[in-house]
């Protein structure tokens, strides 16, 4: 069985990490995969988080099975934090936990897939490149749609709506929650009405990814297309991600979340979920989501864990402000001034993979093959050399 084999591609993110580690320059930066890191440049636990798991210590009686759902104050708090107060949302809508967002999208994929037999799905261009791998091993067919311009830094809204007026019902529409990955560009909520009204008017199902709540403008504000959008349609599916906003990457925090018309649909779509689940992995892990449900069930808890995201999100725009700064200061050709109006952790250098490969090897900066940059691994110690490279490069 191994005998023929050709040498396999290597993932464009993960691989990132080995060309890292080989670098020996003292004056190295990790701009590739997506991991905040603080002030000094480590990617700390948070301090409500190593509450959480003290409490988890001390308290947990019993490592027994739970379910294939996960643990259920987790899957309620993540409803309510996706949803806010809306009742309606709340009443129509089920969570299950799932083994990160990645787990949440793969399980998203063969329950859709094995509702609706085969399925088209409508996926941004560009967009996290595990997207397209994870969607075309569960055999859907993939139709890219123009989402946003490199050269201008734009989000192509007008080409984007032109591209998606060609669904039609039982087609899948995959949209980034907030924080584009790897654009950082999102729609403003006229735009999330308009793309609620395409998806009434042609009858297609919502995919939303959610990884980065709270990185973008805070909790609400990143959670308004969204609502927008599930308060608009029948019916919608959200995989969502604790991996960044309570920097739990290695445990795999995720959930997906079904919205239906009504509670009983919504029931009916559940007892069709577990068995996609219980077929992939049995059960999702326990550890990081009871430390998300001690958290956001706990008044003081969750309180500290909001001031920490929010550091961290200052932070990020904090940076984003300084590189558009020393970029122009240091002689950079190209205006980069649109990265300050973009959110979250990503934003594209627009770049060719030949200068991408430059300043890996003649600078030590390392990004993804795309362009796209880490603005998250960017610290006061590591941002002038940053500047400088990408300027002499670009
Ligand atoms: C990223 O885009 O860097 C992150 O979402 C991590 C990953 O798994 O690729």
């Amino acid at each position: 069985m191994f005998t023929n084999l050709s040498v396999a591609p290597a993932d464009p993110i993960l691989s990132l990490a080995q060309l890292f580690a080989n670098d020996k320059s003292a004056d190295k930066v990790d701009l590739g995969i997506g991991i905040y890191k603080d002030h000094t440049g480590k990617a700390p636990v948070l301090k409500a988080v190593k509450k959480a798991e003290q409490w988890l210590l001390e308290t947990q009686a019993t490592k027994a099975y739970i379910s294939s759902a996960g643990n259920p104050d987790y899957n309620l708090v993540t409803r309510e934090l996706l949803f806010g107060a809306n009742k309606d949302l709340l009443g129509r809508s089920l969570t299950v936990q799932t083994p990160g967002g990645t787990g949440a999208l793969r399980i998203a994929a063969d329950y859709i897939r094995k509702l609706q037999g085969k399925t088209r799905i409508f996926i941004p261009d560009p967009t996290w490149t595990n997207h397209k791998a994870i969607f075309t091993v569960a055999g859907y067919e993939l139709v890219p749609y123009s989402y946003y311009d490199v050269a201008s830094g734009e989000l192509t809204f007008d080409a984007m709506m032109t591209s998606l007026k060609g669904m039609k019902e039982g087609d899948v529409l995959l949209l980034h929650g907030c924080c584009h990955n790897p654009s950082g560009a999102d729609p403003d909520l006229e735009q999330w009405q308009q793309i609620a009204d395409l998806l009434v008017k042609t009858g297609a199902l919502p995919l939303v990814d959610l990884a980065y709540l709270g990185f973008g403008n805070g909790l609400n504000e990143d959670a308004e297309g969204l609502r927008l959008l599930a308060s608009c349609v029948p019916e919608m599916v959200i995989a969502s991600s604790y991996s960044k906003n309570f920097a739990l990457y290695r445990e795999r925090v995720g959930a997906l979340t079904l919205v239906a018309r009504d509670t009983d649909n919504v029931t009916l779509a559940r007892a069709h979920m577990m068995p996609v689940a219980r077929t992939n992995y049995s059960m999702p892990p326990d550890h990081g989501a009871a430390i998300v449900a001690k958290i956001l069930g706990t008044p003081d808890l969750r309180r500290e864990w909001e001031v920490e995201l929010s550091t961290m999100r200052n932070r990020i725009n904090t940076m984003r402000s300084r590189l558009v700064t020393l970029l122009a200061e240091h002689g950079s050709k190209r205006d980069y001034s649109y990265l300050e109006n973009q959110r979250g952790m990503f934003a594209l250098l627009g770049i060719s993979p030949e200068a991408v490969e430059k300043l890996r090897s003649e600078h030590h900066v390392h990004i993804i093959g795309s362009g796209r940059v880490n603005i998250a691994g960017l610290t006061e110690d590591n941002i002038l050399h940053v500047a400088r490279a990408i300027a002499a490069i670009s």
